[in-house]
């Protein structure tokens, strides 16, 4: 079968490997779809933790069971499938536990023409959504669905901004967010995703390539009640501007690195709170997965290609005239 691997730091290769031998407790699925993360690219740049050459990269898929071990598992043969990247999240639904990874490093991951799977990594597709579409779902997903609900505890009426709407888990925060019952505003360094965002229902939004701060401020009756962020950098003291008294910032990256300094002084004035959160847990996964289903929610696709054409793919992540999730079909 063909296998997306890592060979070196900075090249990724379409391999021929062998298809991976059930074990017990394992399924074996025929992948539909995968799709690609920011994360991937890290990997390849090699500006990731633990990084092993010889890993078939990939978080995001779905595709059909085609093989299990467990006669238990039998009905799940020719069912549709995502699959949850989770590894080993661990006994506390609060925090990760040390053993934690994600699916696509350093375990093999979904850029392959099949994968095995621990039987419980599995869950129904949602019936609403193809395999293209259900493969964007898993890691950006789960990271958006923690963000807003468990971590910034979003509440329907509240005004929440998404920073960097083109990206692919901010797209997911964006439509959680609506679906909530939110207020929902956006940032964007690109203007025709900020007429997009607008012709989406955004409330409003801004460039922050020209503003610091969203310059429609009192619009929102006090600011923002949360912020959702992925850049990090020195835009963090821009938030903090705009929070409401006991807002909150909720970040998961920090693609644009450390700030060099914090505005602690309104931080505390404002009780203001900075929440990291990472990916989400086992049983969030499943929440999201119902939630995407109970409101009917697509995903944003910026573009579908063959998975013959995935390794010139990974430069296309960090363009910016990316909208949404780049997706690979087999
Ligand atoms: N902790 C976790 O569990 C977790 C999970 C997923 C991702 N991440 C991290 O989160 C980041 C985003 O991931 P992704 O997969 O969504 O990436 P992505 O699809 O590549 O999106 C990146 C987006 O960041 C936005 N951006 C860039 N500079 C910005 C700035 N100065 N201010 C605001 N937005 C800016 C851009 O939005 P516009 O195009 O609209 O300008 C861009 O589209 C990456 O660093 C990734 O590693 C972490």
């Amino acid at each position: 079968m063909k296998a997306l691997q890592l060979t070196s730091i900075g090249t990724v290769t379409l391999r021929d490997i062998p298809v991976p031998t059930l074990a017990p407790g394992k399924v074996l699925v025929k992948m539909k779809a995968a799709a690609l993360n920011r994360r991937d690219e890290w990997i390849r740049e090699g500006k990731y933790p633990n990084i092993r050459l010889g890993v078939t990269l990939g978080s995001d898929g779905a595709g059909v069971v085609e093989a299990v071990h467990d006669e238990s598992d039998k009905h799940w043969i020719g069912k549709e499938v995502i699959i949850n990247p989770n590894i080993n999240w661990g006994p506390d639904p609060e925090v990760q536990s040390r053993f934690y990874t994600i699916l696509g490093m350093p375990v093999d991951g979904t850029f392959a023409e099949y994968i095995l799977v621990q039987t419980d990594r599995i869950q129904s597709k949602p019936a609403h959504l193809d395999a293209l579409q259900a493969a964007t779902l898993p890691l950006g997903g789960l990271t958006a669905f923690r963000a807003l609900f468990k971590r910034g505890h979003l509440q329907p009426g509240q005004n929440v901004l998404i920073s960097g709407f083109g990206g692919g888990v901010a797209q997911f925060a964006f439509s959680f967010a609506q679906a909530a019952g939110a207020n929902v505003y956006v940032s964007s360094g690109n203007d025709t995703k900020i007429e997009k965002a607008l012709k989406m229902g955004a409330r409003g939004a801004y460039n922050y390539r020209r503003d610091a701060l969203y310059p429609d401020l009192w619009k929102t009756k006090g600011g923002f009640d949360i912020v959702i962020d992925s850049a990090g950098g020195d835009a963090i003291n821009n938030f903090i501007k705009m929070l409401r008294p006991h807002g909150k910032i909720v970040f998961y990256g920090a693609t644009n690195g450390l700030p060099g300094k914090l505005d602690l002084y309104r931080m505390f004035w404002n009780h203001l709170t900075l929440k990291g959160t990472t990916m989400g847990n086992d049983e969030e996964f499943g929440d999201m997965l119902q939630f995407v289903e109970k409101h009917k929610l697509k995903p944003v696709i910026d573009s579908i290609r063959p998975f013959s054409r995935i390794a010139e793919s990974f430069n296309d992540i960090t363009l910016p005239n990316k909208a949404g999730k780049i997706v690979f079909q087999f």
